[in-house]
């Protein structure tokens, strides 16, 4: 018995990449050996309407089973705002993982220099259920004039939760944390940050600690990317830096993601959204959820060895395909699907 996989693609583009990419899965699945029991279900705006609800009863009971199990796993693909924030909060996915890392092959699609690209390996650790994205809302009038209120708020155990699971993959990285924070202005939320931080490091002496203002980080993720091994940031901040580390790739299409919550139930997705501009041309680019599915492979199936090899047929799947969004003004663009078919038949040749 492996682990259930539950598939959400929810809408604009996500359908397209995720069916790319559940092919891939499969694929790859048949060739390790290993079993899952995937199911697919209708999420976001093609369940509403047929349903009337963004996240239907019987998915979130078969979320609810799959969350339960040992190794649950979903891969979603986009929505429009409803149901991410809700599967979010109900399973408490509060580790959001987004490594970036460039391919060799797609150097010259970043807006940086070469030299600035070489040795980029990013891991951008995001938390994601707290943080004024879910803090107490007000709004009122005072002598005519309107104003309005959202708070930021984080407790101390669900700071102290991030920056172990930082701190754990520092470690099995190159041991370098940067702890991104706006203590300057925001000094009691981030107090507490720095605070928590203070009482983790002694439990990991080999990871050399940084920290850093929020502003500062922006401008050097464009500068010194090489410089970082593993970013740790609230909610907000690290929505920003991952949307930076896209453009410093080349393409948000490019950017996969894990979320884990503390039972081990993870949840895989692109970092883009559904891209209502090219949604429904087979202009999608499908390596962001490719790469998550490599994830998947990683942390739900713990099959290291067959995420490097979908990894490297990615790689070599550049070489020659491109979608036009990581397209040079010499290639001739693929779509969606032909991308999909360059990684499998990248993948069976090694
Ligand atoms: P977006 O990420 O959908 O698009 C931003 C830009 O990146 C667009 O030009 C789009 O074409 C491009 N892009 C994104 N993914 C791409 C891919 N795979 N291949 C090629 N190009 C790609 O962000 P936007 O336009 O701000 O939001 C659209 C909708 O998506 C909104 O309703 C937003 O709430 C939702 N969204 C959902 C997310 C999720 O389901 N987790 C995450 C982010 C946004």
């Amino acid at each position: 018995e492996g682990p259930t996989v539950l598939i959400l693609p929810g809408e604009g583009i996500g359908p397209e990449v995720v069916h790319v990419a559940r092919d891939i899965l499969e694929h790859v699945l048949d060739r390790a050996g290993l079993d899952a029991a995937i199911s697919e279900h209708a999420v976001g705006r093609p369940a509403y309407e047929r349903t009337g609800q963004w996240l239907p009863d019987p998915v979130r009971d078969k979320l609810d089973k799959a969350a339960a199990t040992p190794c649950g796993a979903v891969l979603f693909g986009a929505t429009a705002d409803e149901p991410i924030g809700e599967l979010r909060s109900r399973y408490d996915l509060f580790a959001n993982l987004r490594p970036a890392r460039p391919l060799p092959a797609l150097r010259a699609v970043s807006p940086l220099r070469p030299e600035r690209l070489e040795g980029v390996d990013l891991l951008i650790v995001r938390e994601l259920v707290s943080d004024v994205y879910y803090g107490r809302r007000r709004t009122g009038t005072d002598a005519g004039r309107r104003w309005a209120g959202q708070e930021m708020y984080y407790r101390e155990d669900e700071i102290r939760r991030i920056l172990r699971c930082a701190f754990q993959h520092a470690e099995a990285r190159r041991r370098h944390l940067t702890l991104v924070h706006k203590a300057n202005a925001i000094p009691d939320v981030f107090g507490l940050w720095l605070d928590v931080l203070a009482e983790e490091r002694p439990a990991h002496p080999h990871v050399e600690v940084q920290e850093m203002f929020a502003d500062t980080m922006a401008m050097e993720l464009v500068l010194r990317p090489a410089d970082f091994d593993v970013i740790v940031t609230s909610n907000l901040f690290g929505d920003l830096l991952s949307e930076i580390t896209g453009a410093v790739l080349g393409s948000l299409g490019l950017l996969p993601s894990a979320t884990l919550s503390p039972t081990g139930f993870a949840l895989y997705e692109p970092v883009g959204g559904t891209a209502p501009d090219i949604a429904g041309t087979g202009r999608a680019n499908p390596l962001g959820t490719i790469g998550s599915v490599e994830l998947m492979l990683r942390h739900t199936f713990d099959a290291p060895r067959w995420a490097d090899l979908l990894a490297a047929a990615v790689a070599r799947a550049v070489e020659s395909w491109r979608t036009p969004d990581i397209a040079g003004p010499e290639d001739k663009p693929c779509t969606t699907e032909e991308m999909g078919a360059a990684v499998r038949e990248a993948f069976d040749t090694l």
